[in-house]
């Protein structure tokens, strides 16, 4: 497992910026201003931190950039980072700041100078997230990361502030780990196991083997996987933080490899599909972040894992299966499979916990990525309060998230001649005709939103917080969702 870099919080010590070895970072407000650590290092560099204030480059640098300065006499450390940042920045500029020395940082050890900074709880966060690296199967990468080093005036009150944020960025990496791990390595079995071991953290977790499964009757959920030699599997994770209340539920979709069965998808790009138990993913690093910071709320995460493989006994185009609600679907096609999971498990979901609430995340369709690029999962819902906080949530955690439309009109895209209903609508409006199967699923009383996040679960670019690969998208927004909305005092 990938775990965070160590971040330590110490008093801030001016005599010992000169002989810090690795990186050293240091803070210059944008108009110019240096803290007595600035200063200490100005001096010692023989008033090079104030020539690069002075420069260009500095008016063109946005709150929160960095601009590093190589070897720089004077000083012990190999490269000197320079963090424009206000005295009273925003939670988004701190961040930003933690990220851009964390890409100046790379394996070695950091000093930051970050004095009196209100935010510098935030900045460890951006720090910490974006110093990821998925290493488990290069063999050279073996040497491990150096840690950070913050001085601050008020070392206690920050490194308290910071431990929920650490939690966090545990449940992000988690996420990460499992989004990326190779579909012959992370099986429904792997999988499983490691959500057990989850267990050490005081989450209570339950394995639903096959024979459970059928004993429910998720036949819908099972005809997926009966074409593949991993065993389906529905991992039901339980944190009662909350007393008495009702939890919250968050069901993921977990493809383990999809390779749309016996309507096989082409060739290439489809090592992509390691991906497709994203939303699986998702939902189990939001359990570890619970956990780990001991939440004040009742939520449980259920996960389908299961593997869409072409096989003498995979279902076929035109099989009819029965989904545990009891509703009959008739499979047009193998490869709209995460529906055919996330039914099963969202109707159990609601029958065995009543939850207040129920979030499903998926890497549903390639139409959301057509429609919202990479930059915005799709939110549907069936309830404009809860969506909204929601939305809020994701804004507050810059994780991009769009609003999309449900409607009677689209529901009739998936009328079947011999069955309730079919598992796909046709082409136009591919991610809505996917809500909207789902949305049969749902009961009336539970208010419920559905992430389609196949477009935001791994990028092929760097983005703000993450190296290119699997970002983790979600995992904050639905902590914040969870602490804002459903958190005891
Ligand atoms: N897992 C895919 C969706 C997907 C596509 C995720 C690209 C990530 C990147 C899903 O199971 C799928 O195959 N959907 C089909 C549905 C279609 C057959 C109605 C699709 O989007 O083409
Ligand atoms: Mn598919
Ligand atoms: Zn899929």
């Amino acid at each position: 497992m990938t775990t965070p870099i160590e971040i330590s919080f110490i008093e801030t010590d001016t005599g010992a910026l000169e002989n810090a070895t690795g990186k050293l970072a240091v803070i210059v407000t944008p108009d110019g201003k240096l803290d007595a650590a600035a200063r200490r290092v100005n001096r010692l560099t023989r008033g090079a931190v104030v020539r690069l204030a002075e420069s260009e480059g500095w008016d063109k640098a946005t709150p929160g950039d960095v601009v590093t300065l190589a070897f720089p006499a004077g000083l012990a450390a190999e490269a000197l980072a320079v963090v424009k940042l206000a005295r009273r920045p925003s939670v988004a500029e701190a961040r930003k700041a933690g990220a851009e020395l964390a890409k100046v940082k790379g394996d070695a050890v950091m000093t930051v100078a970050a004095g009196a900074l209100p935010k510098a709880a935030d900045l460890s966060l951006g720090l910490a997230l974006r110093a990821y690296a998925f290493t488990d199967h290069k063999t050279e990468a073996a040497k491990s990361a150096g840690g950070a080093t913050i001085m601050v005036s008020k070392p206690e009150e920050v490194a308290a502030e910071a431990a929920p944020m650490a939690a966090v960025a545990e449940g992000v990496f988690f996420t990460r780990d499992l989004v990326s791990e190779p579909a012959n390595v992370l099986t429904t079995e792997d999988f499983a196991a490691r959500l057990a071991a989850m267990g050490e953290l005081g989450l209570e977790i339950e394995i639903l083997e096959e024979a459970d499964l059928e004993a429910l009757g998720m036949r819908s959920l099972l005809a997926v996987g009966q074409g593949s030699e991993s065993p389906s599997k529905v991992v039901v994770m339980q944190w009662k933080g909350g007393g008495d209340e009702a939890p919250l539920a968050l069901v993921g979709k977990g493809v383990v490899f999809d390779t749309g069965g016996i309507s096989l998808k082409p060739a290439a790009g489809m090592e992509d599909m390691t991906m497709d138990m994203g939303g699986a993913g998702v939902v189990a690093g939001v359990m570890r972040t619970l956990a780990l910071r001991k939440a004040k709320a009742n939520v449980v995460g259920l996960v389908g894992l299961v593997e869409n493989m072409p096989d003498g006994r995979a279902q076929r185009p035109g099989d009819v299966v029965k989904s545990m609600k009891g509703d009959t679907i008739e499979v047009i096609n193998t490869d709209a499979e995460g529906r055919l999971v996330l039914c099963d498990v969202m109707w159990y979901a609601q029958d065995r916990f009543q939850p207040r609430g129920m979030v499903d995340l998926a890497t549903l369709t390639g139409a959301i990525i057509i429609g919202l690029g990479h930059e915005n999962a799709g939110v549907f819902s069936n309830d404009d309060a809860f969506a909204n906080g929601f939305l809020k949530a994701a804004e507050a955690e810059a994780e991009g998230a769009w609003r999309m439309p449900l409607g009677e009109a689209y529901d009739k895209q998936l009328k079947s001649n011999i069955a309730d209903m079919k598992n796909v609508g046709g082409r136009p409006a591919g991610s809505i005709t996917a809500a909207q199967f789902l949305k049969r699923f749902v009961k009336d009383e539970t208010p419920w939103i559905h992430l389609d996040i196949a477009g935001v679960a791994s990028v092929t670019s760097d983005t703000a917080f993450a190296p290119k690969g699997a970002t983790g998208w979600g995992v904050r927004a639905l902590d914040r969702f969870i602490r804002d909305g459903y958190e005891q005092a």
